[in-house]
C-alpha cells in the first residue's frame, strides 16, 4: 500500500462548471506526486432530516468511508451571501452524526481531522464563507490546520466570459498552501 497522505477534497459548489472545483483541480494536480488526492463526488446526499437518518443512506455511508479514510479534509467553497453553500454545510451535519442510532462509541469521521479551506468568488475573496466553515469545523471538533486558509478573487474577465484560468500569483499561493497542508500532516 502507498504511504502517501490521503487527501479528500470536498467543493462547496455542484455546479458543473465551478470555479472552486477548478481551483481544487489545480491543487490535485499540483501535489498528484506526493499525495491521493479524491475530490469528493456528493451531489447524492439526501438533505439532513432526521427521518431518514438511520440507516443512513447509501450515498451518506459512502461518502462517511471517504472522510474516514483521509489524513485530511480540504474545502474549496464559493460563498452564498457571505457565507458557505448549502450543500457543504448539509455534508457536514451528515458527517457530524453517526451511522448507527446510538454509537457514541465509533470515533465521528472528523474529530480531530486536520482541515484546510480556501475559496474563490467575489471581491471579498469568500472570506464571509472561510470564517463561517473554519467556525463549524470547530463545532464538529475538526482540526482546521492554516486557519480561515487562502481566498481568491475572480479575474474580472472570468464574470464576462465563464472562463477561469488561475493567474499566476494565486496559483502560486495555491501551490504553497497544498505545500504547507501536507507538512502539517
Ligand atoms: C445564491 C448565491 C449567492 C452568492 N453570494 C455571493 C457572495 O456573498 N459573495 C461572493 O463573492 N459571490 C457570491 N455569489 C457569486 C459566486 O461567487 C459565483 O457564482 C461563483 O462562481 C460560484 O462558485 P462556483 O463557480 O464554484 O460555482 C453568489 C452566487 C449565488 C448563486
Amino acid at each position: 500500500m502507498s504511504d502517501k497522505k490521503r487527501l479528500l477534497f470536498v467543493v462547496g459548489s455542484l455546479r458543473r462548471g465551478s470555479f472552486n472545483r477548478i481551483l481544487a483541480t489545480h491543487a490535485a494536480e499540483h501535489l498528484a506526486d506526493q499525495a491521493e488526492v479524491e475530490i469528493l463526488e456528493y451531489a447524492d446526499v439526501p438533505l439532513m432530516n432526521q427521518d431518514i437518518e438511520f440507516p443512513a443512506p447509501a450515498s451518506v455511508s459512502r461518502v462517511r468511508a471517504s472522510f474516514s479514510a483521509a489524513d485530511a479534509v480540504w474545502f474549496f467553497s464559493p460563498e452564498y451571501n457571505r457565507t458557505m453553500t448549502a450543500p457543504m454545510k448539509n455534508v457536514i451535519d451528515w458527517m457530524s452524526r453517526p451511522l448507527v442510532a446510538g454509537d457514541y462509541k465509533t470515533p465521528l469521521p472528523l474529530t480531530g481531522k486536520p482541515a484546510a479551506i480556501s475559496g474563490v468568488g467575489g471581491a471579498n475573496a469568500t472570506a464571509g464563507s472561510r470564517a463561517a466553515l473554519r467556525a463549524l469545523l470547530e463545532v464538529v471538533k475538526a482540526r482546521p490546520v492554516q486557519g480561515d486558509g487562502e481566498g481568491f478573487s475572480l479575474p474580472a474577465a472570468t464574470w464576462a466570459t465563464g472562463v477561469y484560468e488561475i493567474p499566476a500569483e494565486d496559483a502560486a499561493r495555491l501551490d504553497a498552501q497544498a505545500d504547507g497542508l501536507l507538512a502539517a500532516l
